[in-house]
């Protein structure tokens, strides 16, 4: 890791998230405070997160629902384990209109401005997009629209944006809808299914790994899920 570069980076992150736990809020655009919870991520899921991206060595991440943006951050301090320069995008169509820009702050204020870029658009227009440009990605954080249909859209794009043997990640495993959209892939594409159980730190994850060859399917293949 090159120190000069990356410890004043990883400290200002350090700093922004312990702030924003300690005074349970985050500032947005017009200045005045946001509440954390219950939109943002616990620090305990954040810590769970940013060690699988760390594990997986991933060089960058796609993140679908920015948020208030602490997951950013922890996407961003995973990766910087191991790179000292890195590329992340996060897609979120509300920022101005529903979050006052709180995450596109909470990025600016922790320096990640230069690495992480944020799309203001509906993931839905965005990932089919990004495929078409040839966009790959090392790790993919799935926390956008929680209906059964945005998730099983996001995850049905993330497969073909995801490095064959990475990892995409769902948020809210507790929702039936998430867990249903995930069992999908895993019954019909092959998707392995990493996730942890209750009790350990990263419990509230759909863990999912892309195989490196996707199941071939014939015409009429279905398997329930
Ligand atoms: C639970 S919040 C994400 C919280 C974030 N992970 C954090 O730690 O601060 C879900 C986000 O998904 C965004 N969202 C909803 N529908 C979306 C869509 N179709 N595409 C992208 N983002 C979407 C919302 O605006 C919201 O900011």
């Amino acid at each position: 890791m090159n120190t000069a570069i990356s410890e004043p980076l990883v400290e200002r992150c350090e700093r922004v998230l312990s702030e924003a736990y300690s005074t349970r809020t985050l500032i947005g655009l017009s200045g005045q405070p946001t509440d954390v919870f219950p939109t943002g991520m616990t620090k305990e899921a954040g810590d769970a997160l940013m060690k699988l991206v760390a594990d997986e060595r991933a060089g960058g991440f796609l993140e679908i629902g920015l948020g208030l943006g602490l997951s950013s951050l922890f996407l961003s301090l995973g990766v910087l384990q191991h790179h000292k320069s890195f590329e992340g995008l996060s897609l979120d169509p509300f920022q101005a209109s529903g979050w006052d820009s709180v995450g596109i702050e909470t990025i600016r204020r922790a320096g990640l401005d230069r690495h992480v870029r944020v799309e203001q658009e509906y993931s839905e227009f965005a990932l089919p997009r990004l495929c078409g440009a040839g966009a790959r990605f090392d790790f993919i954080f799935v926390d956008g629209g929680h209906l059964f249909d945005n998730v099983f859209v996001d995850v049905f794009y993330s497969i073909r944006l995801a490095r064959p043997g990475s990892l995409i990640v769902l948020d809210d495993r507790w929702m039936p809808a998430v867990r249903r959209a995930a069992a999908f892939f895993v019954n019909n594409l092959g998707l392995i299914d990493e996730s942890t159980p209750q009790g350990t730190p990263g419990h509230r994850f759909v863990i999912l790994r892309v195989p490196h060859t996707i199941t071939q399917r014939k015409w009429d293949h279905h398997v329930e899920f």
